[in-house]
């Protein structure tokens, strides 16, 4: 069994993080979400792996490498424009042939891994086989419309949604994948919908294994699912503290220091990751936030967010909620008069108090 991971694609929903740098490698808990995708897949006993890249391909391929670090094999697949999932399966025909295989979305996160799955679908070999997820807001997906256990129709992103039942961004094939890819027409949105190659198996005799998933999964391409999936994590990671804390800090619950990070004079209220080399100077740092590698925070306090790398947060009294580029500075200014001095990017979005 092959696998597939999608790491095209734009990420509009997430700019302007996005406008200059992949999706799939917005950190969650200081990890690039693709590197789940990949981790599960090894997990799953999958060697072989496609990583289907876009505009952002020098970026992706600089951050995952060659494949031998993780002790696995790595062919990139370039797709000239995002034009659909079943378009990225069919540019990688080459490297899939004729073999049964796993698609990944590369902005997807599973906490259970997918071992199960994967034995269930090679016990049962069915033509294809989805997981579904029950959601609240089904018409951002596309959703299943069950009979008992069988799939009857598939719609993408519908009006109005037949179920609560989504599709997660995680699916199996055996090689009638192929036909019903060459079989359907582009979508309303002018994508070859991946949704639809299902449901042209469904209509034409194929059998397609309905999963639903118990533990939780999200699409991480919103700003709270990003914040919601950062949660989680941190939530189940384990502590471990390999910089340097100083007497007058105060370290409580699930915290991981990495090395070369340096804390002082701070309070630290796990669950909280302190990236590489990052220092934490008179702060308080709260739960559910990860501070990446090289990261500066001064006199400030920062709960429930993500800061990427090399950002300074200087005298800010209270930061919540908020994702934070890299390279981002965030200062208060003696100047006069007393105003908000912003320099943003496209696209950006702030919440003032007052
Ligand atoms: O997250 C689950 C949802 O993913 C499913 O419920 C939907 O049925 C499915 O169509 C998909 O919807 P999205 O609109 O969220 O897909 P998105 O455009 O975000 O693309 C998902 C991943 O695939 C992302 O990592 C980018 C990559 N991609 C996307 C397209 C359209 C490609 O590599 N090539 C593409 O052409």
């Amino acid at each position: 069994m092959k696998g597939l991971i999608l790491s095209g694609g734009t990420g509009s929903r997430l700019r302007p993080i996005t406008h200059t740098s992949a999706k799939q490698l917005v950190p969650v808990a200081n990890k690039p979400v693709l590197f789940y995708a990949i981790e599960a897949m090894r997990e799953a006993g999958i060697k072989e792996i496609g990583i289907v890249v876009g505009e952002t391909k020098d970026e992706i391929i600089a951050a995952v490498g060659d494949g031998k670090s993780w002790g696995l094999e790595f062919t990139y697949i370039e797709q000239e424009a995002p034009l659909g999932l079943a378009h990225a399966v069919k540019v990688s025909k080459s490297f899939l042939k004729e073999d049964s295989f796993v698609m990944f979305l590369g902005d997807n996160l599973i906490k259970n891994g997918i071992v199960s799955l994967v034995e269930e679908f090679s016990r049962s070999k069915p033509n294809a086989q989805i997981l579904l997820a029950k959601v609240k807001d089904p018409s951002m997906f596309g959703v299943a419309e069950l009979d008992g256990k069988k799939v009857i129709r598939l719609v993408e992103k519908p009006k109005d949604p037949p179920s609560d039942l989504a599709l997660v961004g995680v699916y199996m094939f055996d090689k009638s994948i192929w036909a019903a890819i060459e079989n359907i027409k582009p979508s309303w949105r002018n994508e070859l919908e991946i949704t639809d190659a299902i449901q042209y198996l469904i209509e034409n005799g194929s059998t397609v294994h309905p999963h639903i998933i118990e533990g939780w999964w999200k699409d991480t391409g919103k700003l709270e699912d990003m914040l919601e999936a950062n949660r989680i994590i941190l939530e189940i990671m384990e502590p471990r503290i390999d910089g340097e804390v100083d007497e007058a800090s105060q370290i409580d619950g699930r915290v991981v220091i990495e090395k070369g990070a340096v804390v002082q004079n701070s309070h630290i209220r796990g669950p909280v990751i302190i990236g590489e080399n990052a220092e934490i100077i008179d702060s308080f740092i709260g739960p559910f936030t990860s501070i990446y590698f090289d990261v500066s925070i001064r006199h400030s306090e920062v709960e429930h967010s993500i800061i990427l790398e090399k950002s300074r947060i200087v005298g800010i009294s209270r930061l919540e909620d908020s994702l934070i580029g890299k390279n981002v500075q965030v200062e208060k200014s003696p100047k006069k008069p007393q105003a908000y001095r912003l320099m943003l990017g496209d696209n950006s979005q702030v919440g003032v108090f007052k």
